[in-house]
């Protein structure tokens, strides 16, 4: 099941008895981490009211195809688009022969012409129904089309009858769904990373901070996500979009952002990456107002922020942690002296004395290194840096090569 997490699912419901059993299916999925949004044929509205499945997927339901309201928020290509898998459940042998035959005629047969993602029926219809000869052709036709048929199951039927054409159970039918997506690198992992600079206030108007973009945090958000994750982000003040299938938390100070990441950590994740150049220090005092220019010298007195990649590693739900190191000289030294210091599972450490890599580029170029190893990725895009990052991170994480844990 931990297959589902990030994926999203778009459940069609057409009329049928069983349709109510899709409102069971709903929660089945979105328990397992999947993203569910729901489309409705006219009849399937007969059964079981759209509202239901919107409370339970928390999302519009859509049922017409040409709604200006609907179309003004998630258009019918795009939810065609959106989807990784198109699971329709039940799907009645009305609404077979339609798709068998490639029809338009509303929302639902639209969405399964438009999308690229994946097709999976849940037939439920009546034993005689699903014997038909037309029936089965509009199977073999809809087979032949790659389109993934789940069940029926055989028994008693809501009409009475014995024998082939009851929906699958919906247990089973998100254990199928979970089984067309493919075991990606870290399938089943609660990756937390945290990206950006964070900002010491000195007064209402004026703080600390450095030149830290975030966009070495949200590659590596983007990465993980795209490598299965679930991906939380703890995020200084930056200008930067979320990655897709990322939940992200903004924050601004060194404090809110150990606070965050603690937070997460006692709830448990897996692997903790920490990108965000944290403020070493802030001002003891952060003045009420703006301080006025009256006299020749200031002085602020800095404390020590709390070391977050530190006390994660120290946690006693330790996750792998990883940290980065910004270093203008002796980079692999000093990086070699955090990643003990912190006790960390594996460090990347860059070079951040020029402009080409580390603060603000899109580029970057790391060395890694870990107890017992280390490796060089070269110059590229952050977006590249991070994939290759994510790799090694889910590499040494499966082998539990941890040598601080004990
Ligand atoms: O955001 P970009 O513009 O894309 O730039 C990327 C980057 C240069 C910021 C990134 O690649 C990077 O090097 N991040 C770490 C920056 C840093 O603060 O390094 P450090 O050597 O000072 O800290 C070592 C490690 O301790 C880091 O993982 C840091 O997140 C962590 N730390 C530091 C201080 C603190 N109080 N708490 C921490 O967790």
């Amino acid at each position: 099941m931990e297959r589902l997490v990030n994926k999203r699912i778009l459940l069609g419901v057409t009329g049928g008895i069983a349709a109510y059993k899709s409102a069971e299916l709903v929660r089945r999925l979105q328990n397992a981490g999947a993203d569910v949004r729901v489309v409705m044929t006219s009849s399937a509205c007969e059964f079981i009211t759209p509202l239901t499945m919107q409370a339970l997927s928390g999302n519009p339901v859509h049922t017409t195809l040409l709604d200006p309201e609907a179309e003004a928020g998630m258009g019918h290509i795009e939810l065609a688009r959106w989807a990784d898998l198109v699971l329709i459940a039940p799907a009645s042998a009305n609404f077979m022969a339609r798709l068998a035959h490639g029809h338009a005629n509303d929302l639902l047969s639209t969405l399964c012409l438009a999308t690229g993602a994946p097709i999976a029926i849940a037939p439920a219809m009546n034993q005689q129904m699903w014997a038909d000869p037309a029936t089965q052709r509009n199977l073999l036709i809809l087979q032949e089309k790659a389109i993934r048929v789940l069940g029926p199951a055989s028994g008693s039927q809501a009409c009475g009858d014995i024998g082939p054409g009851r929906m699958l159970e919906p247990e089973e039918l998100a254990l199928a769904a979970a089984g067309m997506f493919d075991h990606q690198l870290l399938t089943g992992r609660h990756v937390v990373i945290t990206a950006g600079p964070t900002r010491e206030a000195i007064d209402p108007v004026r703080y600390i901070t450095n030149k830290s973009s975030g966009k070495m945090g949200f590659a590596l958000a983007e990465a993980a996500a795209e490598a299965g994750a679930r991906v939380t982000l703890i995020a200084g003040p930056v200008s930067l979009p979320t990655p897709n299938r990322v939940q992200r938390f903004d924050v601004v100070r060194a404090l809110d952002m150990y606070e965050a990441s603690l937070d997460v950590v006692n709830k448990g994740c897996d692997i903790f990456i920490s990108t965000a150049a944290v403020a070493d220090y802030r001002p003891m005092i952060t003045a009420d107002h703006k301080i006025k220019k009256s006299t020749e010298e200031v002085h602020l007195t800095l404390i020590k922020n709390p070391d977050i990649v530190a006390a994660v590693s120290a946690h006693e739900r330790r996750p792998f942690t990883v940290g980065f190191a910004a270093e203008t000289r002796d980079v692999v030294s000093y990086a070699q002296g955090k990643l003990e210091n912190k006790k960390l599972d594996m460090i990347a450490t860059n070079d951040v004395s020029g402009s080409n890599v580390g603060f603000n580029s899109d580029n970057n170029a790391v060395t890694v290194i870990w107890p017992g190893g280390h490796k060089v990725l070269p110059l590229a895009s952050k977006r590249q840096i991070a994939k290759q990052l994510i790799e090694l991170i889910a590499i040494r994480q499966s082998t539990g090569n941890r040598q601080f844990q004990e």
